[in-house]
């Protein structure tokens, strides 16, 4: 039996993850396999938990309001030791970029517990953009033993930092796996879309009222390099765009994040078209995204996700470890300047020719079947 250690924290890292588990489950005889959070994210993690029933063997408990990255580092380590000490797994897995990830990363080395890092070897090259992520994981690179790569490019630049060609294998991305087992899921199934309408009309935008010809902008936002002035400009932004098309409803399921609640809700929550919302669970959101026209945001996993529902996605970023969707044509990067923001979404809404081409290039992320490779591999370590 091999004994695996899954570990995460965030709402992102647990819909990728998901289907790892879900996979890894399925060889009970073989693998021995234990769910560890850190719960650096609360609420917005235990949404997605409870989509994909995963019941953590441990849940470390973590978050605090308004936690900087030194508390999410120093309490992943430390409480990270008894967890290793206790359950001694032979790996662990770890996702992404997150100070969780980096964190746990470390505190297996510290027991010469062998990583895996899932969606490795994604980089901008820019330690401070997206900060502190694209540190987090060339860390985390350091650390890990096996490296699951979604893409060749994400091969390729790990690579270049020396780490040898056996020890990486290419994947695809989790998030497709996780986005077409929940659309199987919600399809032909009346009690989930019921649910899922209730959902939404609960949220404060009542989706099942409007009609099939209203167009919607969907935004999200949360990255720490935009927080002040980088958000003031997205809300200034938003404000514009509303103003400029009072006929589109301007949907935004707000981050809990204080450092985004706070501008957001100040400058856009008296606009009649903007409907700040809560974040939303992850099957009424993917719903809500297949539904909009144009989607902005400073999402990783939203630009990943919204090509393979064919929606044309704007991105509040200046650069992204997410080369792949830019040169496929699914998503255009804008960075957070105003001007640029308003340009970039109004060139969608109002030129069909440009909207069809970005609605139409193929979502280079994958096949639906990162898990199973990653499983497989797993599987078949000495
Ligand atoms: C974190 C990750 C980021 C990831 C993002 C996904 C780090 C440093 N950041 O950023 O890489 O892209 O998650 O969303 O690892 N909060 C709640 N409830 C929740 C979640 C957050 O109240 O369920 C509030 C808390 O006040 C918390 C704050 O948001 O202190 C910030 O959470 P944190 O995980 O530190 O940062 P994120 O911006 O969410
Ligand atoms: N998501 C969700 N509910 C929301 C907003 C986003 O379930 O209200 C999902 C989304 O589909 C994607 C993931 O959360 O899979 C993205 O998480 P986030 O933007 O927080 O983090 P990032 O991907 O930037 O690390």
């Amino acid at each position: 039996m091999k004994k695996v250690l899954i570990v995460f924290g965030t709402r992102p890292e647990a819909i990728k993850m998901a289907p790892v588990i879900k996979e890894l489950e399925k060889y009970p005889t073989e693998i021995e396999l234990k769910v560890c959070v850190t719960a650096q994210h609360r609420e917005m993690l235990d949404q997605i938990l409870q989509v994909f029933a995963i019941s953590p063997d441990y849940d470390l408990n973590i978050m605090q309001s308004n936690q900087d990255i030194y508390d999410i580092t120093i309490n992943v380590l430390a409480k990270m030791k008894g967890v290793l000490a206790e359950a001694k797994p032979d790996l662990v897995l770890v996702h992404g970029d997150t100070t969780t990830t980096f964190a746990a990363s470390l505190a297996a080395f510290y027991q010469q517990i062998a990583v895996g890092h899932v969606e490795g070897g994604l980089r901008t090259h820019n330690i401070y953009s997206p900060f502190p992520e694209e540190m987090n994981r060339q860390l985390a690179s350091r650390l890990a033993r096996f490296h699951f790569a979604p893409t060749a490019a994400n091969r390729d630049n790990l690579l270049k930092e020396g780490i040898p060609a056996e020890r990486i294998i290419i994947t695809g991305n989790t998030v497709i796996d996780a986005l077409l087992m929940m659309l199987a899921k919600i399809q032909n199934n009346p009690t989930l879309q019921a649910a899922i309408d209730q959902t939404m009309t609960q949220s404060g935008y009542d989706l099942p009222a409007v009609t099939a010809d209203q167009k919607i902008l969907l935004v999200t936002g949360h990255r720490r390099e935009n927080f002040g002035q980088g958000f003031l400009n997205i809300c200034e932004a938003l404000k514009e765009i509303a103003h400029r098309f009072p006929d589109l409803d301007i949907v935004y399921p707000v981050h809990l994040n204080p450092n985004v609640r706070e501008p957001v809700n100040r400058i856009l929550s008296q606009i009649k078209n903007i409907f700040l919302i809560e974040p939303l669970p992850y099957e009424a959101f993917l719903h809500l995204m297949g539904r909009s026209t144009v989607i902005l945001t400073d999402s990783g996993g939203i630009q990943e996700e919204s090509p393979s529902l064919s929606i044309p996605t704007v991105v509040m970023r200046d650069n992204t470890e997410r080369q792949e969707a830019v040169d496929a044509g699914t998503v255009k990067l804008v960075g957070t300047d105003k001007n640029k923001i308003i340009k970039a979404v109004s060139a969608l809404l109002n030129d069909a020719v440009s909207y069809q081409q970005m609605a139409m290039a193929q979502n280079p992320y994958g096949d639906g079947k990162a898990a199973k490779r990653i499983a497989d591999f797993i599987r078949n370590l000495p």
